[in-house]
Order: C-alpha cells, then sequence, then structure tokens
C-alpha cells in the first residue's frame, strides 16, 4: 500500500508545533484556507492534520471515540467535507495505549472500532502515538491498528509515532508508510541539530512507500530565518515528510517562503525516493549528498557552528560521474553556475548552501538546453 499511498513524502500541515491543545475546527479550516490561498496546496502540501486533544475525555455507551462537541461542534465528518471541499485532506492523532499523551481515550484494545470511525468520517491519515502503552512491544500495538485501517478499505496514511523506540526503522515499513525517529522536536536549533544527526544515519531504512519522520516542521517558530532554512533543508535532503508546524493564518513572509521553496520541496518529493547521506561531518562542517532521479545531485553544505565557515565537496566526492563540467543550481539563490567540480561555499552560522549539482557537457557560463537551441544539426 505504501508505495501508492506515499510514493513520495507526505506534505501537510499540523497543529501540535504551534498550539499544542488548543485544536478545533475553525484552527483547521482556517488552515486549509491558508494552505489554498497562500499556495502551499499548489506547492504539494496536501494533508491537514489534527493531533492530541480533539476528543471528549471518554467514549460513548457503544465504546465509540467522540468529538469534542465544543472543538468540533460538526464532529470530524464535518471538518473533513470542508478540508476535502478544497483539495486537500484530513489527518487525525490517537495512541496506542490506554490514553493518548494529553490523557484522552486511548486505541490500545480498540482498534477496529476507533479505525472504523475514522474511515466513516473521512479521515486519511492517522498519526499513532505511543503514551501509556503498558509495556507491551511496538511491533505488537502498530501492526494491529495497521491491520485494522487495512480492512476498513479506506486508504489512510499510517504514520508511526513511537518516537524511535524499538529500532522501528526496521520494520516500520511493514505496518505503516512512515516511523517518527526520534522524541519530540522543539524550536531549538539544539534540538533540530539532535534530531537531524539520529535521523541522518538511517538512510537505509527510507524509500518509495516507507519514510523516516524526523518529527514535523518548526520553521517559524522561533528559530532565526538563516535556521529555519538550515531546517528546512536538512528534512528535505533526507526525504523527511514536510509537515508545517506553525501559525500558517499569521506567517511571516519569509516564513511562507521557507515553506514555499519549491525547489527545495522538489528534492524532498524527488521520485527516486532516496534519503541524502552525510558526505562528512568533520568539525560540524556537513556535507549530505542526495541522487535524484534525472541524475543529479542535492547537496546540503550545512555549517552547525555560530560563526560562518568555507564547506567544500566535489562533484565526485557526492557521486557525481566524470563531466566537462557542472552547473551549480542554488535552491536558495536561486541562481545557476558553473565548475568544473568543486562544490564550495562560504556557509553562514547555522545555516546551509543547498545545490542542485548537474553534470554538462557544454561548460562555458550557459546552460545545456539554450546551447542546443542555437546547434546547427
Ligand atoms: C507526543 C508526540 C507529539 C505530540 C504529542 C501530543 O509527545 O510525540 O508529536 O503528538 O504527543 O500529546
Amino acid at each position: 500500500a505504501g508505495a501508492t499511498l506515499v510514493p513520495t513524502p507526505p506534505m501537510g500541515w499540523n497543529d501540535w508545533n504551534a498550539f499544542g491543545c488548543d485544536v478545533d475546527e475553525q484552527l483547521v479550516e482556517q488552515t486549509a484556507d491558508r494552505l489554498v490561498s497562500t499556495g502551499l496546496r499548489a506547492a504539494g502540501y496536501q494533508y491537514v492534520n489534527i493531533d492530541d486533544c480533539w476528543m471528549a475525555k471518554t467514549r460513548d455507551a457503544a465504546g465509540r471515540l467522540v468529538p469534542d462537541p465544543v472543538k468540533f461542534p460538526h464532529g470530524i465528518t464535518g471538518v473533513a467535507a470542508y478540508v476535502h471541499a478544497k483539495g486537500l485532506k484530513l489527518g487525525i492523532y490517537e495512541s496506542a495505549g490506554t490514553m493518548t499523551c494529553a490523557g484522552f481515550p486511548g486505541s490500545l484494545g480498540h482498534e477496529q472500532q476507533d479505525a472504523d470511525s475514522f474511515a466513516s468520517w473521512g479521515v486519511d491519515y492517522l498519526k499513532y502515538d505511543n503514551c501509556y502503552n503498558q509495556g507491551l512491544p511496538s511491533l505488537q500495538r502498530y501492526r494491529a491498528m495497521g491491520d485494522a485501517l487495512a480492512k476498513t478499505g479506506r486508504p489512510i496514511v499510517y504514520s508511526l509515532c513511537n518516537w524511535g523506540l524499538d529500532s522501528v526503522w526496521t520494520w516500520g515499513a511493514t505496518v505503516g508508510q512512515l516511523w517518527r525517529t526520534t522524541g519530540d522536536i522543539d524550536a531549538s536549533f539544539g534540538r533540530m541539530l539532535d534530531i537531524f544527526h539520529a535521523n541522518a544515519k538511517l538512510a537505509d531504512a527510507a524509500g518509495p512507500g516507507g519514510w523516516n519522520d524526523p518529527d514535523m516542521l518548526e520553521v517559524g517558530n522561533g528559530m532565526t530565518a538563516t535556521e529555519d532554512r538550515a531546517h528546512f533543508s536538512l528534512w528535505a535532503e533526507m526525504a523527511a515528510p514536510l509537515i508545517a508546524g506553525t501559525d500558517l493564518r499569521k506567517a511571516s513572509a519569509d516564513t511562507l517562503a521557507v515553506y514555499g521553496n519549491t525547489e527545495v520541496i522538489s528534492v524532498d518529493q524527488d521520485r527516486l525516493g532516496k534519503q541524502g547521506r552525510p558526505v562528512s561531518m568533520a568539525a560540524g562542517l556537513d556535507v549530505l549528498a542526495k541522487p535524484l532521479a534525472d541524475g543529479g545531485v542535492a547537496v546540503t553544505l550545512f555549517n552547525e557552528n555560530p560563526q560562518p565557515a568555507v564547506i567544500s565537496t566535489t562533484a565526485a566526492a557526492v557521486g557525481l560521474p566524470a563531466a566537462k563540467g557542472y552547473l551549480l543550481r542554488d535552491l536558495w539563490a536561486h541562481t545557476t553556475g558553473e565548475s568544473a567540480g568543486a562544490v564550495s561555499a562560504t556557509v553562514p552560522g547555522h545555516g546551509v548552501v543547498m545545490y542542485k549539482v548537474t553534470p554538462t557537457d557544454h561548460p562555458g557560463g550557459q546552460h545545456p538546453d539554450l546551447v542546443l537551441d542555437t546547434k546547427v544539426p
């Protein structure tokens, strides 16, 4: 199911990083509107995901989950219909335990009943958390919900949120479509950096249909603009799910420009589906390389240190074949340069320079397509 549901990493939005428990129908619907009006839907953001705290404190007499009637007066069905009418999809949250992390009824032992509720409400994506798990093995608990979702017959993207425990990356793809590889992110450079280091080691596990999930994006939530660009670039380089985590109704132009950088998004969404790998990481001066379907390589030069530094690699070192020259497309400056093989830049502290490097037989200042246009047959 994975390869058809998520041939490339899922993209969307989730309320948790910006709002915690303060989720309601208005927020979800206004965010859907904003995804459309900002152009983010057109850029690929598709799932509008509700996190914890959407339900009532108890199940109904028949044992079914009940949406909080104050927060969701039209139920999840109502909000799903609204989101679907905008050409978007709806996600929801539960936990593979007796309670959700915020203390609402959990799905452990209620998997089929809850999966049936989600399907009947029109849910397209489930983030399944790990709180109050009673010490039962992850695989058993996560498989139970995966089987229940499959039985509903509705295609539902299944996001395993067990915080990277029980080596989830070794079995996640047999159960769902993405799996958290770490504990929770926050809007600090240090935490983002730790998660990047952990997730970057797991490239072998990712591919079309099943993705490492280094948690949702904190772009717009408090890091500097330079750090936000680094965070977004690293997640794209690692073929991570791109789940925006800020208040899109109030996001600045800078924040929207990060989330909306279609050149960086194209790296994340490349159909080859390879997670970028570290080429070198000495002294906090990191080079990552992600092979792309068209034969190019996305290269992220990331400076972990606070001071600017030159970071250098070569076309050969990032896995490109020998060629007369290379085009270096700067995915943030949106300019194209050329090189005989060096890939190098002065990178701001806590920042990145991100290139798409493509071999060319036509060095000398022109794009090969332009050269071809003027060629006499
Ligand atoms: C856990 C998850 C978070 C979020 C909260 C909600 O901490 O890892 O992503 O869903 O629960 O309570």
